[in-house]
């Protein structure tokens, strides 16, 4: 099985970044817990960040070539603004969980719309790193 997972823009800060909202653990903090939880299933995971919409499309659109069976993402400040993000999440018709570290619906009017949650298989928000753990004990859940 081929887990993989996507992180948005600022996410590469994490451990820095508002830490009371988003935790102090990196993203290599989490992406390595990621590694060890699909190693004990002899799944593999592949992460992949970036802070830009484009990158992240092709991201996506490459995943449809390269047998990726579930998708993980977190699109940061894109869940709230990317038709792009969502289109190319259907165009290749990988099932995936939308992740926020966050809890989104305790914050700003403008981070409860998410353009992917209406295709998403599920959505987890405000369970801090944990919620990417989740997911991928989900994902890979026989
Ligand atoms: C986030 C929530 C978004 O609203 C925000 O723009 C982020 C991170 C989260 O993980 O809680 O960058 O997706």
């Amino acid at each position: 099985q081929h887990i993989l997972v996507l992180h948005g823009p600022n996410l590469n800060l994490l451990g820095s970044r508002e830490p009371g909202i988003y935790g102090r653990q990196t993203l290599a903090d989490i992406n390595a817990r990621l590694q060890q939880v699909a190693a004990e299933s002899h799944a593999q995971c592949t992460a992949f960040q970036s802070n830009h919409e484009g990158a992240l499309v092709d991201r996506i659109q490459a995943a449809a070539q390269d047998g990726t069976d579930f998708i993980i993402i977190n699109a940061a400040a894109y869940t709230h603004t990317s038709v792009a993000l969502a289109d190319a999440l259907s165009a290749v018709d990988i099932p995936y969980i939308e992740v926020h570290l966050s809890n989104v619906y305790k914050r700003e009017a403008f981070r409860h719309h998410s353009y992917l949650s209406s295709k998403a298989q599920g959505v987890v928000a405000g369970l801090g790193s944990f919620g990417y753990e989740a997911a991928l004990r989900f994902a890979l859940a026989p």
